[in-house]
């Protein structure tokens, strides 16, 4: 048997799955989500169109689907208990989704599940804020009422738009340690439920889904373009990671930067062009992010020249959930509200093809006479 080296333990390019959901290519920074590249998905094709491609469902069926898991999620909310008043979000949707029923029935549980995030994140952060929960509206998309629900009014068209390009942005990618927990969890014939409560556990975590909040974190602490050299050369000098940079498959920019980019600049110019201050706060937000980023990204070439450590998904994650309306707390949860269509899509493959995953570990304790 091979030695466990650092890579081993990372399971580092072990291949655990054939699949057609999506493709991961780090070394040309490209990502492929059911067979489309991300950049010509994102904002041509709806959420609930995504889901349909990756789930095998006509879109009309999971929009409807995906709405009335909606309203059955926020019929329930009151079995939830103290659920809600959780101080982390993650802790509330894994405690919220883990009331979810299981039907058997993949299609029909994966829109539960994708409606249920989406009210669970909502209620939420209307709890935090001490309001009531918002129900949802049936007849209104995914991304539209998501944002609705969880911030009281009915958002702009553009925000709404924004949102489901994220969404769909993030829907999948390979296999990451999130789906890989999914997949474990399904390989053992295990329940879609499970599977996801697992994948939420998986996400929370700051090297997986978690660094978005302290990116905005840091770009507060940085201020101005001028001071993010000194801060980041400390921050790295004391040992600590740059949220937002590297990425265990990226060697280039992950190309879901560019998308939220593009997604940034639009709402700065729509909101520039409705005279209010909000114009201005986003293109400031992108200009100082870019300048953190090409700072970072230079102080890190140089501690790491032989590793390219650029900004990943969670860079602009960031200043675009920001820039939506969304608090801070709120990204990692927003995060897992559209992952949840990956995840049930790998469990889905795995039921269909994979066998039970049970890999090995070498024993280097102590052996008794
Ligand atoms: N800031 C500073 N140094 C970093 C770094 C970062 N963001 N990311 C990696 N490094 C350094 C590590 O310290 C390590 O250095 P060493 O060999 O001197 O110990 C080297 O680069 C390799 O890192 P490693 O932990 O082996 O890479 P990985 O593939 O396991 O990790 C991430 C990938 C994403 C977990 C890692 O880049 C990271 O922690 N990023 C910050 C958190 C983040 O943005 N998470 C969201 C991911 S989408």
């Amino acid at each position: 048997m091979a030695e466990a080296g650092r890579q081993d333990t990372g399971l580092e390019g072990v291949i655990v799955a054939d699949t057609r959901l999506s493709d991961v290519d780090g070394e040309r920074g490209r990502l492929i989500i059911a067979g489309e590249n991300v950049e010509a998905l994102a904002g041509a094709r709806s959420f609930e169109e995504v889901c349909g491609l990756l789930w095998d469902v006509p879109a009309a069926e999971v929009a409807t689907r995906i709405a009335e898991g909606r309203v059955r999620a926020f019929a329930n909310l009151g079995r939830l208990g103290d659920a809600l008043r959780r101080d982390s979000g993650m802790d509330a949707l894994r405690a919220g989704l883990a009331h979810a029923d299981s039907s058997g029935d993949a299609q029909a549980d994966a829109a539960s599940l994708v409606g249920a995030a989406a009210v669970l994140m909502a209620a939420w952060m209307r709890a935090r804020a001490g309001a009531a929960p918002v129900a949802p509206d049936p007849s209104r998309d995914h991304a539209g009422d998501t944002l609705r629900m969880a911030l009281g009014s009915p958002p702009e068209a553009g925000r709404s738009r924004a949102l489901d390009a994220y969404l769909v942005t993030v829907s999948d990618h390979g296999m990451n340690a999130s789906t890989f927990a999914a997949r474990v969890v399904t390989s053992t014939g295990s329940d879609m439920v499970s599977a996801v409560v697992a994948a939420v556990g998986a996400l929370k975590g700051p090297l997986h889904g978690g660094a978005p909040g302290p990116v905005l974190d840091m770009l507060d602490a940085i201020g101005s373009p001028e001071r993010a050299r000194a801060w980041i050369e400390e921050e790295v000098g004391a040992g600590r990671r740059i949220m937002g940079m590297g990425h265990r498959i990226y060697r280039v920019r992950d190309p879901r930067a560019a998308v939220f980019e593009r997604q940034i600049e639009r709402l700065a110019e729509a909101a520039t062009s409705a005279q209010g201050d909000d114009g201005q706060r986003m293109h400031h937000r992108l200009a100082l992010a870019r300048s953190v980023e090409r700072d970072a990204e230079a102080i890190l070439r140089a501690r790491h020249p032989e590793r390219p450590l650029r900004a990943n998904v969670e860079f602009f994650t960031a200043v675009l959930l920001e820039a939506i309306g969304l608090p801070r707390e709120a990204f990692a949860p927003t995060f897992a509200v559209g992952r949840t269509a990956g995840w049930c899509a790998h469990v889905m493959e795995q039921r269909a093809r994979g066998r039970l995953i049970r890999p090995a570990s070498r024993y280097v304790g102590p052996v008794p006479d």
